[in-house]
């Protein structure tokens, strides 16, 4: 995964349309991230073309279930080769140990090996929503926390996480320890705010400690998807 440029998410109903997407960036490697729909729609072959491609991959799939399934399907798709995975937190530290362990297997080489990051709290839930349904008097950001304290503790790479998480996460976990954030909208971007809520711009982003992050809808759905990577991706770098 290449940390200077944002990972692109290819949230297309069709490969068509994903692939008339990428054409148009004439054979650049590119940060791409494959969702579930894509992924369940396409499997495997998806990666491999995209991999063949040259772009580098994170396939977000946010893993759950018991540690010996989570364990078997990790080591699947590490064998894809592909850069970046996750899985969710709330699945345990022996869930995440088990990821770890079957990313080693799959792939012995530590310099080539896919991060694997964790998803603390969904953006989608609310702070009310998560104390009444999951049972907790927490605040989210003490469940956000808690929950990167414990991937750590499992020895993930980092969590993903609002860009407005990241500063405390990073005081709180370590600076080494990796944030993804999607949430993001470039300074010039006009329209609706979308389904994003706690948003920031990308240079907003490295300056609370961002290591990567996810774009999708402002790329993708823009007028001149090259030029608006261009813009996101320098205002990143800056
Ligand atoms: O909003 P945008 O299209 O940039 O979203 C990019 C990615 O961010 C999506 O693929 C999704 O995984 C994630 N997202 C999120 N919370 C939302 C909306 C999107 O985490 N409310």
């Amino acid at each position: 995964m290449q940390k200077d440029k944002p990972i692109i998410a290819l949230d297309f109903d069709t490969v068509d349309k994903m692939e008339a997407f990428i054409q148009q960036f004439e054979g650049q490697a590119l940060n791409v991230k494959i969702g579930m729909e894509m992924y369940y729609a396409n499997g495997p072959a998806l990666v491999k073309q995209l991999k063949a491609a040259g772009h580098h991959i994170f396939l977000d799939l946010k893993l759950h279930d018991i540690p010996n399934t989570v364990h078997r399907s990790i080591r699947a798709l590490t064998e894809l080769g592909v850069d970046m995975l996750n899985v969710h937190a709330a699945g345990g530290e022996e869930m995440m140990r088990w990821a770890m362990e079957a990313i080693a297997e799959a792939q012995p080489d530590p310099d080539k090996r896919p991060l694997l990051i964790a998803v603390t709290q969904l953006t989608s839930t609310s702070e009310a929503a998560m104390q009444a349904e999951q049972l907790t008097q927490a605040t989210i950001e003490e469940s956000v926390v808690h929950y990167a304290q414990l991937s750590q503790k499992a020895g993930l790479d980092g969590v993903v996480c609002s860009p407005l998480e990241s500063r405390l996460i990073k005081d709180q976990v370590g600076t080494d320890f990796i944030t993804v954030t999607p949430g993001i909208r470039p300074s010039n971007y006009q329209s609706q705010r979308e389904d994003q809520e706690r948003i920031t711009t990308p240079a907003k982003a490295k300056a609370l400690g961002s290591d990567y992050i996810v774009v999708g809808r402002p790329i993708t759905q823009a007028a001149d998807p090259v030029q608006a990577y261009r813009d996101i991706t320098a205002e990143w770098q800056a």
